[in-house]
C-alpha cells in the first residue's frame, strides 16, 4: 500500500504573511495519513520551515542547481535548501523546462544533486498539449522518466516521487479526466517496472494540473494516482486541505 503524498506549490506568489499563515494552518490541521509538502518561494522558505518545525508537514524548493555550489549566480544549492530545513525539491517542472530550457539530462542531474543531499526529489514530467494531440504523450513522458532512471538508477526511485503534469492542465481549469491521467500513471509505473517491479509497485506517482477540492477525490481514487502536486488551489488553506483530506 502506497502512502498519499500531496505537495503544494506556491510557485512565484504569496508574501512572508502569507508564508507564515498558510504554512500554520496546514500544520494546525494536523492531516496524518498523508505526506504533505510545501513548496514556497525560495524567499519564503525560513517561514514556511519555521511554520512547519516539529510538525508532520515538509517543505521543499521549487527548483535547485545541478551545481554543488560555484559561481552559478541565481541559482541555489541541495546543501542550502538542506541547511535552511528542506526535506524535498521539484526538479524539472514544466515552467522550468518551458522557461528556463531545462532538457532531460539537466533535470536528472538535479534529481541526482538532491538525493546526494538527502532531499526528496519530485520529478515532474508531462506533455506539452500540441504533443498530446500528436499522439507523442507516451514517448514523452517515457523519455523523461528514462533520463532520470538512466543517470540515477531504477533503486532510486525507492526515494523519488514522480509527478504527471500535463502541461494544457496546469493553471488552465481543464483538468485530465481520472481515466486521462490513470492511462499515463499506469504507463509510468509499467516504464519503472520493466526494471524492477517491487520498486515500481512501491514509487509514488502523483498527478498535476487544475486539480481543486470538486475533482481530488476521483482522481485520488484511481489504481495509479498516489496524490497530487498542487498550483492555484495551494494559495488558499480550506482548498489545499480539502484536496489533502481527499487523499486520506
Ligand atoms: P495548477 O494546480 O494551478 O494547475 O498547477 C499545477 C502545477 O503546476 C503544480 O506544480
Amino acid at each position: 500500500m502506497r502512502r498519499k503524498w500531496v505537495g503544494g506549490n506556491w510557485k512565484m506568489h504569496g508574501s512572508r504573511a502569507l508564508a507564515s499563515s498558510l504554512a500554520g494552518a496546514v500544520v494546525d490541521a494536523d492531516i496524518a495519513d498523508v505526506d504533505i509538502v510545501l513548496f514556497p518561494p525560495f524567499p519564503y522558505l525560513r517561514e514556511a520551515c519555521a511554520a512547519c518545525a516539529g510538525s508532520r508537514v515538509a517543505v521543499g524548493g521549487q527548483d535547485l542547481s545541478e551545481h554543488e555550489s560555484g559561481a552559478f549566480t541565481g541559482e541555489v544549492s541541495a546543501a542550502m535548501l538542506r541547511d535552511v530545513g528542506c526535506g524535498a525539491v521539484l526538479a524539472g517542472h514544466s515552467e522550468r523546462r518551458r522557461y528556463h530550457h531545462e532538457a532531460d539530462a539537466q533535470v536528472a542531474a538535479k534529481v541526482a544533486c538532491a538525493m546526494d543531499h538527502a532531499l526528496l526529489p519530485v520529478l515532474c514530467v508531462g506533455e506539452s498539449l500540441e504533443e498530446r494531440e500528436a499522439g507523442r504523450t507516451a514517448e514523452v513522458v517515457s523519455r523523461q522518466l528514462g533520463a532520470v532512471v538512466e543517470r540515477c538508477g531504477i533503486a532510486a526511485f525507492e526515494r523519488i516521487v514522480v509527478a504527471y503534469e500535463p502541461v494544457w492542465a496546469i493553471g488552465t481549469g481543464r483538468t485530465a479526466s481520472p481515466g486521462q491521467a490513470q492511462e499515463v500513471h499506469a504507463l509510468l509505473r509499467s516504464q519503472l517496472a520493466r526494471d524492477d517491479a517491487r520498486i515500481a509497485g512501491s514509487t509514488r506517482i502523483v498527478y498535476g494540473g487544475s486539480v481543486k477540492p470538486g475533482n481530488a477525490a476521483d482522481l485520488f481514487a484511481q489504481t495509479d494516482i498516489d496524490g497530487g502536486l498542487i498550483g492555484g488551489a495551494a494559495l488558499q488553506a480550506t482548498d489545499f486541505l480539502a484536496i489533502c483530506a481527499a487523499a486520506r
